[in-house]
Protein backbone atom coordinates (compact mmCIF):
# COMPACT_ATOMS: atom_id res chain seq x y z
CA UNK A 1 0.00 0.00 0.00
CA UNK A 2 1.68 3.15 -0.89
CA UNK A 3 -0.49 6.23 1.05
CA UNK A 4 -0.47 9.47 -0.32
CA UNK A 5 -0.49 12.45 2.20
CA UNK A 6 -3.44 14.11 3.63
CA UNK A 7 -5.23 16.57 1.46
CA UNK A 8 -4.20 15.04 -1.57
CA UNK A 9 -6.15 15.94 -4.25
CA UNK A 10 -6.96 14.02 -7.02
CA UNK A 11 -8.67 14.69 -10.21
CA UNK A 12 -8.54 14.80 -14.15
CA UNK A 13 -7.76 18.04 -16.75
CA UNK A 14 -9.47 19.50 -19.52
CA UNK A 15 -8.96 22.11 -21.69
CA UNK A 16 -11.48 24.35 -23.09
CA UNK A 17 -11.86 23.92 -26.53
CA UNK A 18 -10.76 20.34 -26.56
CA UNK A 19 -14.16 19.49 -24.77
CA UNK A 20 -16.75 22.55 -24.84
CA UNK A 21 -17.58 22.74 -28.59
CA UNK A 22 -18.66 24.90 -30.51
CA UNK A 23 -15.78 27.56 -30.18
CA UNK A 24 -16.43 29.64 -32.99
CA UNK A 25 -14.33 32.64 -32.42
CA UNK A 26 -10.91 31.72 -31.78
CA UNK A 27 -7.99 31.01 -34.09
CA UNK A 28 -8.54 27.04 -33.82
CA UNK A 29 -11.81 27.03 -35.21
CA UNK A 30 -10.06 29.23 -38.12
CA UNK A 31 -6.93 26.91 -38.45
CA UNK A 32 -9.54 23.77 -38.40
CA UNK A 33 -11.66 25.22 -41.17
CA UNK A 34 -8.70 25.65 -43.26
CA UNK A 35 -8.05 21.95 -43.14
CA UNK A 36 -4.92 21.78 -40.97
CA UNK A 37 -5.87 19.04 -38.30
CA UNK A 38 -5.35 15.17 -39.49
CA UNK A 39 -8.04 14.03 -41.73
CA UNK A 40 -9.40 17.95 -42.28
CA UNK A 41 -11.17 16.94 -38.73
CA UNK A 42 -12.67 19.82 -37.01
CA UNK A 43 -13.11 20.27 -33.11
CA UNK A 44 -17.15 21.01 -33.65
CA UNK A 45 -19.36 20.26 -31.05
CA UNK A 46 -16.41 18.12 -29.00
CA UNK A 47 -17.62 16.24 -25.84
CA UNK A 48 -20.54 19.03 -25.38
CA UNK A 49 -19.09 19.79 -22.01
CA UNK A 50 -20.21 23.17 -22.30
CA UNK A 51 -23.74 21.49 -22.01
CA UNK A 52 -22.63 18.59 -20.13
CA UNK A 53 -20.21 19.49 -17.53
CA UNK A 54 -22.82 19.03 -14.17
CA UNK A 55 -22.61 15.24 -16.03
CA UNK A 56 -18.84 15.19 -16.10
CA UNK A 57 -19.00 16.55 -12.50
CA UNK A 58 -21.19 14.28 -11.51
CA UNK A 59 -19.05 11.30 -13.30
CA UNK A 60 -15.71 12.75 -11.73
CA UNK A 61 -17.94 12.96 -8.10
CA UNK A 62 -18.90 9.12 -8.55
CA UNK A 63 -15.30 8.37 -9.19
CA UNK A 64 -13.97 9.80 -6.12
CA UNK A 65 -12.40 12.44 -7.32
CA UNK A 66 -11.85 16.01 -5.05
CA UNK A 67 -10.62 18.62 -7.82
CA UNK A 68 -10.76 19.35 -11.51
CA UNK A 69 -8.70 21.02 -13.68
CA UNK A 70 -10.24 23.02 -16.71
CA UNK A 71 -10.08 26.12 -18.27
CA UNK A 72 -11.45 29.18 -19.33
CA UNK A 73 -11.92 30.19 -23.46
CA UNK A 74 -10.86 33.77 -23.63
CA UNK A 75 -12.88 34.06 -27.22
CA UNK A 76 -15.93 33.22 -25.59
CA UNK A 77 -15.10 35.87 -22.39
CA UNK A 78 -13.94 38.85 -24.60
CA UNK A 79 -15.34 38.06 -28.30
CA UNK A 80 -14.64 41.05 -29.28
CA UNK A 81 -11.94 43.51 -28.25
CA UNK A 82 -12.77 45.16 -24.66
CA UNK A 83 -16.04 43.47 -24.90
CA UNK A 84 -16.74 41.50 -22.05
CA UNK A 85 -20.00 38.71 -22.23
CA UNK A 86 -21.82 38.53 -19.33
CA UNK A 87 -23.20 35.59 -20.81
CA UNK A 88 -19.87 33.58 -20.41
CA UNK A 89 -18.89 34.81 -17.59
CA UNK A 90 -22.24 33.47 -16.10
CA UNK A 91 -21.83 30.41 -17.84
CA UNK A 92 -18.40 29.78 -15.87
CA UNK A 93 -19.71 31.05 -12.42
CA UNK A 94 -22.12 28.07 -13.02
CA UNK A 95 -19.54 25.94 -14.08
CA UNK A 96 -17.35 26.89 -10.70
CA UNK A 97 -20.38 26.57 -8.69
CA UNK A 98 -20.94 22.92 -10.07
CA UNK A 99 -17.20 22.11 -9.40
CA UNK A 100 -17.88 23.29 -5.73
CA UNK A 101 -21.36 21.46 -5.42
CA UNK A 102 -19.61 18.02 -5.92
CA UNK A 103 -17.23 18.71 -3.90
CA UNK A 104 -14.31 19.08 -6.51
CA UNK A 105 -11.31 21.87 -5.37
CA UNK A 106 -11.05 24.03 -8.64
CA UNK A 107 -7.88 24.87 -10.57
CA UNK A 108 -8.50 27.06 -13.78
CA UNK A 109 -6.19 27.98 -16.22
CA UNK A 110 -6.76 31.05 -17.86
CA UNK A 111 -5.31 30.51 -21.06
CA UNK A 112 -5.05 26.73 -22.96
CA UNK A 113 -3.60 27.68 -26.34
CA UNK A 114 -6.37 28.93 -27.41
CA UNK A 115 -6.52 32.83 -28.49
CA UNK A 116 -9.59 35.16 -29.76
CA UNK A 117 -9.87 35.75 -33.44
CA UNK A 118 -9.25 39.26 -32.58
CA UNK A 119 -6.26 39.11 -30.90
CA UNK A 120 -5.21 36.45 -33.84
CA UNK A 121 -5.91 39.24 -36.34
CA UNK A 122 -3.94 41.46 -35.02
CA UNK A 123 -0.75 39.12 -34.72
CA UNK A 124 -1.25 37.23 -31.49
CA UNK A 125 1.91 36.81 -29.83
CA UNK A 126 4.05 39.12 -31.97
CA UNK A 127 2.09 42.11 -31.09
CA UNK A 128 3.43 44.05 -28.07
CA UNK A 129 0.10 44.79 -27.37
CA UNK A 130 -1.17 41.37 -26.06
CA UNK A 131 0.87 42.06 -22.90
CA UNK A 132 -2.25 44.90 -22.25
CA UNK A 133 -4.86 42.38 -23.59
CA UNK A 134 -4.51 39.75 -21.98
CA UNK A 135 -4.12 41.11 -18.68
CA UNK A 136 -7.15 42.81 -18.92
CA UNK A 137 -8.74 39.76 -19.74
CA UNK A 138 -6.96 37.81 -16.53
CA UNK A 139 -7.97 40.79 -14.12
CA UNK A 140 -11.78 40.52 -15.47
CA UNK A 141 -11.62 36.62 -14.98
CA UNK A 142 -9.83 37.08 -11.28
CA UNK A 143 -12.74 39.39 -10.55
CA UNK A 144 -15.78 37.55 -11.30
CA UNK A 145 -14.43 34.54 -10.56
CA UNK A 146 -11.96 35.23 -7.56
CA UNK A 147 -14.26 33.70 -4.95
CA UNK A 148 -14.42 30.70 -6.07
CA UNK A 149 -10.87 29.99 -7.32
CA UNK A 150 -8.80 28.74 -4.75
CA UNK A 151 -5.79 27.64 -7.87
CA UNK A 152 -4.87 29.28 -10.92
CA UNK A 153 -2.79 28.29 -13.57
CA UNK A 154 -1.76 31.66 -16.07
CA UNK A 155 -0.80 29.48 -18.59
CA UNK A 156 -0.56 25.66 -19.99
CA UNK A 157 2.85 25.15 -21.56
CA UNK A 158 3.87 27.89 -23.27
CA UNK A 159 7.07 26.08 -24.83
CA UNK A 160 4.64 23.82 -26.17
CA UNK A 161 2.75 26.51 -27.87
CA UNK A 162 5.80 28.49 -29.04
CA UNK A 163 7.16 24.87 -30.89
CA UNK A 164 3.77 24.15 -32.25
CA UNK A 165 3.12 27.00 -33.38
CA UNK A 166 6.55 28.88 -34.28
CA UNK A 167 8.92 25.90 -34.79
CA UNK A 168 6.62 23.20 -36.70
CA UNK A 169 3.92 24.94 -37.97
CA UNK A 170 1.43 22.75 -36.55
CA UNK A 171 -0.70 25.04 -34.83
CA UNK A 172 -2.06 28.29 -35.62
CA UNK A 173 -0.68 30.96 -36.93
CA UNK A 174 2.04 28.36 -38.36
CA UNK A 175 4.74 30.68 -39.23
CA UNK A 176 8.20 28.87 -39.06
CA UNK A 177 10.57 31.83 -37.95
CA UNK A 178 13.16 32.00 -35.67
CA UNK A 179 12.89 35.56 -35.54
CA UNK A 180 9.51 35.49 -34.32
CA UNK A 181 10.16 33.15 -31.37
CA UNK A 182 12.40 35.06 -29.18
CA UNK A 183 9.89 38.27 -28.75
CA UNK A 184 7.26 35.58 -28.46
CA UNK A 185 8.97 33.70 -25.58
CA UNK A 186 9.72 36.73 -23.81
CA UNK A 187 6.26 38.24 -24.31
CA UNK A 188 4.43 35.01 -22.63
CA UNK A 189 7.20 35.30 -19.61
CA UNK A 190 6.16 38.73 -19.17
CA UNK A 191 2.26 38.08 -19.62
CA UNK A 192 2.65 35.03 -17.35
CA UNK A 193 4.11 37.83 -14.86
CA UNK A 194 1.65 40.18 -15.09
CA UNK A 195 -1.30 37.77 -14.74
CA UNK A 196 -0.04 36.39 -11.68
CA UNK A 197 0.23 40.11 -10.21
CA UNK A 198 -3.31 40.96 -11.26
CA UNK A 199 -5.01 38.02 -9.91
CA UNK A 200 -2.98 38.82 -6.06
CA UNK A 201 -4.12 42.35 -6.62
CA UNK A 202 -7.56 41.39 -7.17
CA UNK A 203 -7.57 38.63 -4.42
CA UNK A 204 -5.86 40.54 -2.20
CA UNK A 205 -8.54 43.57 -2.37
CA UNK A 206 -10.75 40.93 -2.03
CA UNK A 207 -9.66 38.93 0.93
CA UNK A 208 -9.54 36.15 -0.92
CA UNK A 209 -7.14 33.17 -0.90
CA UNK A 210 -5.70 32.64 -4.14
CA UNK A 211 -2.69 30.60 -5.27
CA UNK A 212 -1.05 31.16 -8.86
CA UNK A 213 1.32 29.09 -11.10
CA UNK A 214 1.35 27.76 -14.56
CA UNK A 215 1.55 24.50 -15.40
CA UNK A 216 4.59 23.80 -17.52
CA UNK A 217 5.65 20.53 -19.82
CA UNK A 218 8.24 19.06 -18.72
CA UNK A 219 10.02 16.59 -21.39
CA UNK A 220 12.62 14.80 -19.89
CA UNK A 221 15.69 14.66 -22.58
CA UNK A 222 18.47 12.74 -22.96
CA UNK A 223 21.33 12.20 -25.50
CA UNK A 224 20.64 9.88 -27.74
CA UNK A 225 24.29 8.37 -27.05
CA UNK A 226 25.59 9.49 -24.07
CA UNK A 227 29.74 8.85 -25.28
CA UNK A 228 28.94 11.70 -28.13
CA UNK A 229 30.20 15.02 -27.11
CA UNK A 230 27.68 16.77 -29.82
CA UNK A 231 25.07 14.66 -28.61
CA UNK A 232 25.01 15.70 -24.86
CA UNK A 233 25.48 19.41 -25.76
CA UNK A 234 22.28 18.95 -28.35
CA UNK A 235 20.50 17.26 -25.45
CA UNK A 236 21.37 20.10 -22.59
CA UNK A 237 20.35 22.68 -25.32
CA UNK A 238 16.98 21.43 -25.68
CA UNK A 239 16.48 20.75 -21.92
CA UNK A 240 17.98 24.41 -21.34
CA UNK A 241 15.23 26.16 -23.90
CA UNK A 242 12.03 23.51 -23.85
CA UNK A 243 12.27 22.90 -20.16
CA UNK A 244 14.29 25.00 -17.80
CA UNK A 245 14.50 28.69 -19.43
CA UNK A 246 10.81 29.95 -18.40
CA UNK A 247 11.38 27.84 -14.86
CA UNK A 248 14.31 29.75 -14.04
CA UNK A 249 13.36 33.22 -15.54
CA UNK A 250 10.86 32.61 -13.06
CA UNK A 251 12.74 31.57 -10.23
CA UNK A 252 15.35 34.18 -10.62
CA UNK A 253 13.80 37.17 -12.87
CA UNK A 254 16.71 36.72 -15.09
CA UNK A 255 15.52 36.05 -18.71
CA UNK A 256 18.13 33.74 -20.09
CA UNK A 257 20.08 33.60 -23.26
CA UNK A 258 18.34 33.17 -26.36
CA UNK A 259 15.60 35.45 -25.00
CA UNK A 260 17.97 37.78 -24.03
CA UNK A 261 20.85 38.54 -22.64
CA UNK A 262 20.28 37.30 -18.90
CA UNK A 263 18.00 40.62 -18.65
CA UNK A 264 16.50 40.86 -15.07
CA UNK A 265 12.76 41.74 -14.77
CA UNK A 266 11.75 42.06 -11.35
CA UNK A 267 8.06 42.04 -12.13
CA UNK A 268 9.16 37.94 -13.19
CA UNK A 269 10.94 37.25 -10.04
CA UNK A 270 9.55 34.64 -8.26
CA UNK A 271 5.78 35.45 -10.08
CA UNK A 272 4.94 31.96 -8.59
CA UNK A 273 2.72 30.26 -5.78
CA UNK A 274 3.02 26.62 -7.07
CA UNK A 275 4.42 24.71 -10.13
CA UNK A 276 2.29 22.88 -12.29
CA UNK A 277 3.87 20.13 -14.43
CA UNK A 278 2.84 18.28 -17.26
CA UNK A 279 4.34 15.14 -17.49
CA UNK A 280 4.10 12.51 -20.76
CA UNK A 281 7.07 11.55 -21.56
CA UNK A 282 10.87 11.16 -22.20
CA UNK A 283 12.85 12.14 -25.55
CA UNK A 284 16.18 10.89 -26.86
CA UNK A 285 17.83 14.05 -28.72
CA UNK A 286 20.86 14.07 -31.05
CA UNK A 287 22.87 16.77 -33.03
CA UNK A 288 21.88 17.19 -36.19
CA UNK A 289 23.09 19.77 -38.72
CA UNK A 290 19.42 18.97 -40.85
CA UNK A 291 17.56 20.64 -37.70
CA UNK A 292 18.17 24.63 -37.76
CA UNK A 293 14.93 25.33 -37.33
CA UNK A 294 15.38 23.28 -34.23
CA UNK A 295 18.67 24.21 -32.84
CA UNK A 296 20.43 21.60 -34.83
CA UNK A 297 18.93 19.04 -32.22
CA UNK A 298 16.38 15.97 -33.33
CA UNK A 299 14.60 13.93 -31.19
CA UNK A 300 14.44 9.81 -32.27
CA UNK A 301 12.00 7.51 -30.93
CA UNK A 302 14.32 4.67 -29.34
CA UNK A 303 13.28 1.70 -30.80
CA UNK A 304 12.13 -1.36 -28.76
CA UNK A 305 10.16 0.83 -26.10
CA UNK A 306 6.71 1.04 -24.94
CA UNK A 307 4.97 3.88 -26.71
CA UNK A 308 1.03 5.41 -26.60
CA UNK A 309 -1.24 5.35 -29.66
CA UNK A 310 0.86 8.68 -31.09
CA UNK A 311 4.05 7.04 -30.64
CA UNK A 312 5.69 8.73 -27.94
CA UNK A 313 7.72 6.67 -25.08
CA UNK A 314 6.16 5.57 -21.82
CA UNK A 315 9.03 6.16 -19.20
CA UNK A 316 7.52 6.07 -15.91
CA UNK A 317 10.62 7.12 -13.99
CA UNK A 318 10.54 9.96 -16.31
CA UNK A 319 8.30 11.41 -13.84
CA UNK A 320 9.78 10.69 -10.94
CA UNK A 321 13.37 12.77 -12.41
CA UNK A 322 11.23 15.32 -13.61
CA UNK A 323 9.80 15.93 -9.78
CA UNK A 324 12.97 15.95 -8.12
CA UNK A 325 14.26 18.24 -10.55
CA UNK A 326 11.27 20.28 -10.02
CA UNK A 327 11.88 20.64 -6.47
CA UNK A 328 14.83 22.50 -6.38
CA UNK A 329 12.71 25.95 -7.07
CA UNK A 330 11.22 24.66 -3.26
CA UNK A 331 7.48 25.35 -4.77
CA UNK A 332 4.12 22.93 -3.68
CA UNK A 333 4.09 21.43 -7.42
CA UNK A 334 1.12 19.89 -9.03
CA UNK A 335 1.10 17.41 -11.55
CA UNK A 336 -1.53 19.33 -13.62
CA UNK A 337 -1.47 16.92 -16.52
CA UNK A 338 -0.28 12.87 -17.08
CA UNK A 339 -1.65 10.36 -19.08
CA UNK A 340 -1.76 8.22 -22.03
CA UNK A 341 -3.77 7.78 -25.52
CA UNK A 342 -4.43 4.57 -26.08
CA UNK A 343 -6.68 1.86 -27.69
CA UNK A 344 -5.75 -0.66 -25.17
CA UNK A 345 -7.33 0.40 -21.67
CA UNK A 346 -5.16 -2.27 -19.73
CA UNK A 347 -2.01 -0.53 -20.90
CA UNK A 348 -3.61 2.83 -19.55
CA UNK A 349 -4.22 1.17 -16.29
CA UNK A 350 -0.77 0.10 -16.11
CA UNK A 351 0.11 3.40 -16.98
CA UNK A 352 -1.33 4.96 -14.21
CA UNK A 353 -0.09 2.65 -11.46
CA UNK A 354 3.81 3.05 -12.68
CA UNK A 355 3.19 6.69 -12.71
CA UNK A 356 1.96 6.83 -9.56
CA UNK A 357 4.09 4.77 -7.69
CA UNK A 358 6.79 7.00 -9.53
CA UNK A 359 5.06 10.14 -7.91
CA UNK A 360 4.97 8.52 -4.05
CA UNK A 361 8.91 7.87 -5.00
CA UNK A 362 9.10 11.62 -5.41
CA UNK A 363 6.98 12.40 -2.28
CA UNK A 364 8.54 10.07 -0.13
CA UNK A 365 12.24 11.46 -0.85
CA UNK A 366 10.92 15.03 0.27
CA UNK A 367 9.24 16.56 -3.47
CA UNK A 368 6.70 18.39 -1.81
CA UNK A 369 3.71 17.39 -4.61
CA UNK A 370 0.09 18.43 -3.48
CA UNK A 371 -1.84 16.59 -6.29
CA UNK A 372 -2.19 14.79 -9.33
CA UNK A 373 -4.49 15.55 -12.67
CA UNK A 374 -4.84 12.82 -14.99
CA UNK A 375 -5.29 13.79 -18.45
CA UNK A 376 -8.15 13.20 -19.51
CA UNK A 377 -11.60 12.91 -17.84
CA UNK A 378 -13.21 12.43 -21.43
CA UNK A 379 -11.73 11.21 -24.85
CA UNK A 380 -11.34 14.58 -26.55
CA UNK A 381 -10.18 16.85 -29.45
CA UNK A 382 -6.17 16.33 -29.39
CA UNK A 383 -5.36 19.29 -31.85
CA UNK A 384 -3.64 18.66 -34.50
CA UNK A 385 -4.10 14.95 -34.43
CA UNK A 386 -8.33 15.38 -33.90
CA UNK A 387 -9.84 13.00 -32.55
CA UNK A 388 -7.96 9.61 -33.12
CA UNK A 389 -5.99 9.30 -30.18
CA UNK A 390 -7.95 8.61 -27.05
CA UNK A 391 -6.76 10.26 -23.63
CA UNK A 392 -9.83 9.59 -21.56
CA UNK A 393 -10.64 7.59 -18.84
CA UNK A 394 -14.23 7.57 -20.20
CA UNK A 395 -14.59 6.77 -23.49
CA UNK A 396 -17.64 9.65 -25.77
CA UNK A 397 -19.68 8.05 -28.12
CA UNK A 398 -19.63 11.49 -30.70
CA UNK A 399 -23.53 11.00 -31.70
CA UNK A 400 -24.92 10.08 -28.81
CA UNK A 401 -22.62 12.14 -26.56
CA UNK A 402 -22.59 9.40 -24.12
CA UNK A 403 -19.72 8.58 -21.72
CA UNK A 404 -18.46 5.14 -21.18
CA UNK A 405 -16.10 5.50 -18.14
CA UNK A 406 -13.39 2.60 -18.22
CA UNK A 407 -12.09 -0.05 -16.41
CA UNK A 408 -8.57 2.70 -15.42
CA UNK A 409 -11.38 5.00 -14.73
CA UNK A 410 -12.88 2.71 -11.76
CA UNK A 411 -8.98 1.85 -11.05
CA UNK A 412 -8.15 5.70 -10.76
CA UNK A 413 -11.60 6.06 -8.50
CA UNK A 414 -10.33 3.07 -6.11
CA UNK A 415 -6.98 4.88 -5.68
CA UNK A 416 -8.43 8.07 -5.16
CA UNK A 417 -10.73 6.82 -2.53
CA UNK A 418 -8.55 5.24 -0.56
CA UNK A 419 -5.40 7.83 -1.11
CA UNK A 420 -3.66 5.01 -1.63
CA UNK A 421 -2.27 2.56 -4.54
CA UNK A 422 -2.08 -0.87 -4.07
CA UNK A 423 0.67 -3.10 -5.86
C1 LIG B 1 -1.73 19.61 -23.52
C2 LIG B 1 -3.10 19.05 -23.80
C3 LIG B 1 -2.97 17.86 -24.71
C4 LIG B 1 -2.12 16.82 -24.03
C5 LIG B 1 -1.94 15.53 -24.81
C6 LIG B 1 -0.68 18.56 -23.23
O1 LIG B 1 0.55 18.94 -23.72
O2 LIG B 1 -1.81 20.54 -22.47
O3 LIG B 1 -3.88 20.06 -24.34
O4 LIG B 1 -4.19 17.33 -25.09
O5 LIG B 1 -0.85 17.34 -23.81
O6 LIG B 1 -1.23 15.79 -25.97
Amino acid sequence: MLKFPDGFLWGTATSAHQVEGNNTLNDWWDWEAAGHVKNREISGLACDHFNRFEEDFTLSQKLNLNAHRFSIEWSRVEPSEGEFSDSALYHYRQVLESLHRHKHVPMVTLLHFTLPRWVAEKGAWENEKILFWFERYVRKCAQVFGDLVPLWNTMNEPMVYMFEALMTGHWPPGKISLARQIPVMRRLIQAHAQAYHAIHDESQRNHWKSQVGLAVYYRLIQPWNPHSILDRWAASLRDSVFNQLFLNAIHTGIIGFPVTFNQFDPNVKGSWDFIGLNYYSRGKVRFSLGCPQFLFTEEIALPGTEKNFLGWEVYPEGLYDALVDLARFQKPIFVTENGICTDEDIQRQDFIKRHLRELYRAIQDGVDVRGYFHWSLIDNFEWAHGYAPHFGLAAVDPVSQRRFPRESARLYGEIARNNSLEL
